[in-house]
């Protein structure tokens, strides 16, 4: 993917109920997205429902996502999915460390297990990272930086520009709250300038960075042309097509 294109990553997140209904909305989707880039749009259907999406995009540039991945490869793992596995099931691309998996106690270790395993098998890993609240002081730039430091130091640069970071500030997340375009263009910086700290300025600059945190027709064309991320991880806007396309159309 080239990083001048942007991406938009649409999680359903445990939606909708049956797999009609996500055949139904992928279906749209792919209607309304016959591009190969510009930008390039990638889907995260439970992993239920992840064969049936799959499916109605054999013909269509849109990419396959899974919600999450197991750092271990084979074996006894109950519950578990490997990266080979998503991978031999047409995924192309994984969500780790979303806030929503964090709050039920996924650790920056695991963070880190997941995001090898994922690179490993040559998965696209986004990396979400975000603080929980917002502080005058500007507290919340250490957590941010713990989190980065986390996997960003435990990775060669080489490894590290294969790695999508989504920052998603978890007070924005399904809140209608967005953090505004400068605070996005606040932190783009931030991060690049503590990857460049870790790494060098080329690796950093060679990371895709998105935001997510309710971001809607509505606001998406302002975050991105000031916020100057690489895109989008958007939750409940892509749910509905009408909105997830609006949303596509507004960052080219
Ligand atoms: P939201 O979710 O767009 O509904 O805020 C974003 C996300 O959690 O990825």
């Amino acid at each position: 993917m080239k990083k001048t294109i942007p991406l938009i990553v649409g999680n359903w997140k445990c939606n909708p109920v049956t797999e009609p209904q996500a055949a139904a909305l992928v279906t749209t989707i792919v209607k309304t997205h016959k591009k190969a880039e510009a930008p390039y749009v990638v889907i995260a259907p439970t992993a239920l429902h992840s064969a049936a999406v799959g499916r109605k995009l054999t013909s269509s540039p849109i990419m396959l996502a899974a919600q999450n991945v197991s750092s271990f490869a084979v074996g006894a793992h109950t519950g578990e999915q490997s990266a080979a596995q998503l991978k031999d099931g047409g995924v192309s691309v994984v969500i780790i460390g979303h806030s929503e998996r964090r709050a039920a106690g996924e650790t920056d270790a695991e963070v880190l297990a997941k995001l090898q395993a994922a690179l490993a098998g040559k998965l696209i890993p986004i990396v979400c990272i975000g603080e929980k609240k917002r502080d005058t002081n500007g507290n919340f730039f250490t957590e941010v930086e713990t989190q980065i430091r986390s996997f960003a130091t435990e990775l060669t640069p080489a490894q590290l520009k294969k790695v999508v970071i989504a920052y998603e500030p978890i007070w924005a997340i399904g809140t209608g709250e967005t953090a505004t375009a400068d605070d996005v263009k606040e932190m783009q910086l931030f991060i690049e300038s503590t990857l460049t700290k870790i790494h060098d300025r080329p690796t950093a600059q060679s990371v895709r960075l998105l935001y997510g945190g309710s971001v809607k027709p509505h606001n998406a064309a302002e975050l991105h042309r000031v916020g100057g991320m690489g895109g989008f991880l958007v939750g409940g806007a892509s749910l509905k097509a009408a909105d997830f396309s609006a949303i596509c159309k507004a960052v080219i």
